[in-house]
């Protein structure tokens, strides 16, 4: 009886530890904190904190702020200033218990300065400056009162029809797998319990991006091998990084769908990597468990996610609604229901919200007068980040760069295109906030400037694609259509065209073609814009592409058009300084292709490090019965890792330090890089590896590392990596990761294709 007294005191000095400041003992110990507040929770309680909501402007504030204060919501998303947060902090701190609740949302490439979108971002190959642009969204979210993302996203794509190919970072496992562990540590910075962090939930757990044909949410069925071997490692590579949550993916994998599948859960995620952080649902996943045909009902769902170790359910009431009767009638037990629950404490603890619930809020007199202040900006960073990610594709006679004297005629529907200019997932970044392309290359080019601007086409021509597009998109029609006849449109930029000297052309895709839900079937620019593109390569004018776009296009004719391509993506908030700074000169582009570019939509899947065959097609030497299209050219249009530069670099002089190396030795592999142009730049050297013999079947080729380097014109560097044995492992039939002796050939390049070869024999 004493005893028991001891404990109640105990656990009401650890719920008053919630508010307090000079706090008692338990609260520096996680465990014994959480376990006594568990201890005090009413089972609704306990249930209400698996509920995470979003919130939307049409919702009544004031029941919202009732049912926090009632314990019934454990998280909001999609509620994103402080003063729209506090007052639901202050009802959770109005709860008998005082949990404080946490506030959500997808900062996946800037809060309010948006940086170029993750494909983007991959292409810069910049490990420091994808870091600092994930700091800065850290903090600006933070400054917010927000305390977790569900970002990074780090599926693989390796087939563009995808149209969340434009959030990941392109196809490479070692790429996307050093980006995530960089973002990861980005958004946590000193910990995820700093004022100035937001906890990193890393998504989509897992395998999402192979969603068969590309079209979003459909299933994915693969074998463990290439799970193990290129699917899995980036989400690995977040967890190992400290990432604090997982949100399970919405597609099934070999028949069971993530949000019930246990394997992928508890045996993989939490048994075999050891993750000890919080899972949460995507959308409305675990009503989903219906639609995929393995729950019977809601029931039934609720059921399959919880004993899978979903812990928070994203936006539907089935927790809420069921777990009470299952747990009544013994199809769950407590503990499925605490396992959860004590995830969401503990993600609460790690983000620093039981000491400060009030952490990332601030006080209101500290709140922003503006929240969308220009001062809250960081434009510079956001600049310099941008032009680091974009590709120079073709540059024929030096087109580029474009004189500052020149007179240009800037034509196309994305000259003058902010919304476009942010890409899908932009946060809480404002169109009027980021500079369009005329902008930028009118500010370049200051009083002085000749640019002569006019549409010559929309987007599409398509109206069905339009009303799809617009209707994607809550915020009034985001793709503007000049009513204008297309034939108006492009003679205006065919005048335009002919009284210039160059035209530079603002052509591909809107941001809602690259989003959520927008798989596509053709991967070419749309028809209205092919047509001015053709009209004004017959005016005979050097032309100039400016691509916007979220995937890799398929650019055929468009490659023997243009006299140069810029690939820009979407870049972002300062998305127009960048791009002038790199079309005349200012700054020397130095991005690669994170993803392969294909010919055609009938070449996917078109990433380069496939595994070998038996009958591989050798360019050069055409014939029957080898692995080809015999209709087109084998091989793709651009291959990974590839992007030019306004000066030239050349590769020579590779060496092994040895033919042999030891199972704990090290390998030098180096490579003189001259830059033989007339301009300083920064190039991408790429490590590329292949195990030629194997117990099962290896890729021709894979990124094994990489540097970028800056060399001064006519300047030479010589450039070392180490190889050890670590750098061959791979999963073998048995899923175990180990390195099997034998010959290993090693590729260095500027790209992936163009390659310097020497071999050596692990021992
Ligand atoms: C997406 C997630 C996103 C969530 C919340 C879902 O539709 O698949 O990536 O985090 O919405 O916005």
């Amino acid at each position: 009886m004493k005893k028991l007294c001891l404990l109640g005191l105990f656990v009401s000095l650890a719920s008053q530890s919630v508010l307090a400041d000079n706090l008692p003992a338990p609260i520096e110990n996680k465990d014994a904190f959480i376990s006594n507040l568990m201890k005090q929770m009413t089972l609704e309680e306990k249930i209400g904190q698996l509920r995470l909501i979003s919130i939307g402007p049409e919702m009544p504030r004031e029941m919202i702020r009732k049912e926090i204060a009632a314990g019934n919501i454990g998280g909001t998303f999609n509620s994103i200033t402080r003063d729209e947060n506090r007052p639901m902090q202050d009802a959770a701190m109005r709860s008998r218990l005082k949990i404080p609740m946490f506030f959500a949302y997808d900062v996946i490439h800037g809060h309010r300065t948006i940086f170029p979108i993750p494909l983007a971002l991959a292409s810069s190959w910049d490990m420091d400056a994808i870091y600092h642009s994930g700091r800065i969204a850290a903090q600006e979210a933070a400054a917010d009162s927000l305390d977790i993302t569900f970002a990074p996203m780090v599926d693989i794509s390796r087939d563009p029809r995808w149209g969340r190919t434009s959030e990941g970072f392109g196809e490479d496992t070692y790429l996307v797998s050093r980006i995530a562990g960089v973002m990861v540590k980005a958004f946590q910075g000193n910990g995820a319990n700093a004022a100035d962090s937001i906890m990193a939930s890393v998504k989509h757990f897992a395998l999402y991006g192979a969603v068969e044909g590309g079209r979003d949410y459909n299933t994915v069925d693969m074998s463990p091998v290439k799970m193990y071997q290129d699917y899995l490692p980036p989400y690995r590579a977040a967890i190992d990084a400290g990432a604090g949550g997982v949100m399970v993916a919405l597609n099934s994998i070999n028949g069971v769908p993530a949000t019930a599948n246990t394997w992928l859960m508890h045996d993989l995620l939490r048994k075999e990597w050891g993750f000890k952080g919080l899972a949460v649902s995507d959308h409305g996943a675990i009503f989903e468990l219906i639609k995929h045909g393995v729950a019977r009902d809601g029931r039934e769902a609720a059921k399959l996610a919880i004993k899978a170790g979903i812990d928070m359910s994203m936006n539907d009431s089935l927790y809420g609604k069921e777990l009470p009767g299952l747990l009544k009638s013994g199809e769950i037990e407590q503990s499925d229901i605490d396992n959860a629950v004590r995830e969401v404490l503990a993600a609460k603890y790690d983000m620093g919200l039981f000491k400060d619930p009030y952490l990332r809020i601030g006080k209101a007199e500290d709140d922003p007068a503006d929240t969308y202040a220009e001062s809250r900006l960081h434009r510079a960073d956001a600049r310099d980040v941008a032009r680091r990610s974009l590709v120079l594709l073709e540059n024929r006679n030096q087109t580029l760069p474009l004189k500052k004297s020149a007179k240009i005629a800037l034509v196309g529907p994305l000259a003058k295109a902010p919304i476009d200019m942010m890409g899908s997932w932009a946060a809480a970044g404002r169109p009027a906030q980021s500079v369009t392309l005329f902008d930028g290359m009118t500010r370049a080019l200051g009083a002085e400037s000749k640019l002569v601007y006019a549409r010559g086409a929309n987007i599409t021509g398509d109206k069905k694609v339009l009303d799809y597009l617009n209707f994607l998109n809550f915020d009034a029609p985001e793709v503007v259509d000049d009513p204008r006849p297309a034939q108006v449109l492009i003679d205006e930029a065919v005048k335009a065209a002919k009284d210039a000297d160059v035209v530079v052309a603002a052509v591909g895709e809107s941001r809602g073609m690259s989003h959520e839900s927008s798989s596509r079937t053709e991967l070419n620019i749309p028809a209205s814009q092919r047509e001015l593109i053709k009209a004004l390569k017959a005016t005979g004018k050097p032309l100039v592409l400016v691509l916007m776009n979220g995937r890799p296009l398929s650019l055929l004719e468009e490659q023997q058009q243009a006299d140069a391509i810029l690939e820009t993506w979407f870049s972002g908030t300062e998305g127009g300084n960048a791009i002038a700074d790199v079309l005349f000169g200012d700054y020397n582009p130095s991005g690669k292709l994170p993803i392969t570019f294909p010919r055609s939509v009938g070449q996917i899947p078109t990433y380069y490090n496939h595994l070998s065959i038996g009958r591989p097609f050798t360019p050069g030497k055409p014939g029957n019965y080898t692995s080809q299209y015999f209709d087109d050219i084998t091989g793709p249009l651009y291959p990974f890792g590839y992007g030019l530069s306004y000066t030239e670099f050349s590769l020579s002089d590779m060496a092994l330090s040895s033919t042999t190396l030891n199972k704990t030795g090290k390998l030098d592999a180096s490579v003189t890089l001259e830059n033989t142009g007339k301009r300083d730049g920064e190039t991408v050297v790429q490590l590329y590896i292949q195990d030629v013999t194997g117990s099962i079947i290896r890729p021709v080729k894979e990124l094994k590392n990489f540097r970028k380097v800056m060399l001064k014109a006519g300047e030479k560097k010589v450039i070392h990596f180490t190889i050890t044995e670590d750098d061959l492992k791979f999963f073998n039939a048995q899923l175990q990761y180990a390195a099997e002796p034998g010959k290993f050939n090693v590729q260095i390049g500027l790209d992936s294709q163009d390659v310097k070869q020497q071999s050596f024999e692990l021992l």
